[in-house]
């Protein structure tokens, strides 16, 4: 049977071996030792939506892994012209040993899942993000030494992939999980209640007001996500007074970390001095994508 990784529920039984995986060949590799696990295998690579990290750390990852993976770009392939999702699906399945996949939306990632006979890996849709996410907790981990107990709190765009998957993945990492949003981007339901099924803390609300106090970890996204850039001036008013800066970092611990997916637009989710701030790992995270995902293939492909 193959395994597919297009939501955060996918991980829940291997969340933490996959972390730990993550870290021991990061080390590994370092050392300058061979981490060649998938000698001779080929990732296709399909992107709907504008990548810098995915791309990169997925092409430079399967390289490490002694692979080998292909760019796919909507624009140029088929799919793009109208062959059908099934039809790209089962070709594709006949080329490479796995499938990485950027989508418009989850219901084509559901569909090229039901479809492609290797293992579906999302590099984002409009619910959710997981490889990102997995990174982060891998980052939390590297910087805390644990994640079960650690008090998150998000800002910002509560319905958005990200703090989709971060509701889950907390959860599924024992962490009390805070969302602070305005009313109208809270999250879906299904996702508050999924993370509650976890026995962790979940909280949503939309007040701003010391809502960092005894925070572990603080972490942003755009307020803008692809797709949404029709709303963007509309965006930009409503989330007005959720900005992260200096004031609501001093209410957290003083060794809370500041995590953002990237790309940050400086000035509106987080200003500039914390995001490049002492207490900011944005970049160590950028780095963890490759380490993650790197775990992420291994284990797919057992
Ligand atoms: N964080 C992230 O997924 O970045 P890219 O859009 O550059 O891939
Ligand atoms: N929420 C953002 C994440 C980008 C990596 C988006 O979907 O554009």
């Amino acid at each position: 049977m193959k395994r597919d990784l297009i939501s955060m529920r996918d991980v829940k039984d291997d969340l933490c071996d996959i972390i730990g995986l993550g870290i021991s060949l990061k080390q590994k590799s370092k050392k300058k030792k061979s981490i060649e696990f998938l000698k001779g295998k080929t990732l296709g690579m399909i992107f709907e939506k504008s990548s810098t990290r995915t791309r990169v750390s997925f092409e430079v990852g399967m390289t490490l892994l002694g692979g080998h993976a292909i760019f796919l770009s909507t624009n140029d392939i088929q799919l793009g012209r109208g062959e059908s999702m099934e039809d790209t699906a089962l070709v594709l399945s006949r080329y490479v040993d796995l499938i990485m996949y950027r989508a418009k939306s989850n219901q084509a990632m559901q569909e090229l899942a039901k479809h492609a006979t290797v293992p579906v890996i999302s590099g984002l849709d409009d619910k959710e993000h997981p490889c990102q996410v997995i990174t982060d907790l891998m980052t939390i981990t590297e910087h805390k030494g644990k994640l079960k107990g650690l008090n998150f709190v998000y800002f910002g765009d509560g319905n958005n992939n990200m703090a989709h998957s971060y509701l889950l993945g907390c959860g599924i990492a024992g962490m009390n999980v805070k969302i602070v949003a305005p009313k109208k981007y809270q999250p879906d339901s299904y996702y508050v209640e999924e993370a509650k099924k976890f026995c962790v803390s979940v909280e949503v609300t939309d007040s701003v007001e010391n809502a960092a106090v005894d925070a572990d970890v603080i972490a942003t996204d755009t307020w803008v996500s692809m797709g949404d850039e029709a709303q963007k001036e509309q965006r930009l008013k409503e989330f007005k007074g959720y900005t992260i800066d200096q004031k609501t970092m001093k209410q957290a611990k003083p060794d809370a970390v500041f995590l953002h997916c990237l790309p940050a637009y400086y000035g509106y989710e987080v200003t500039k001095d914390v995001a490049h701030g002492k207490q900011s790992v944005i970049f160590d995270e950028a780095e963890n994508r490759l380490w993650a995902q790197i775990a992420i293939m291994v284990t797919l492909c057992k």
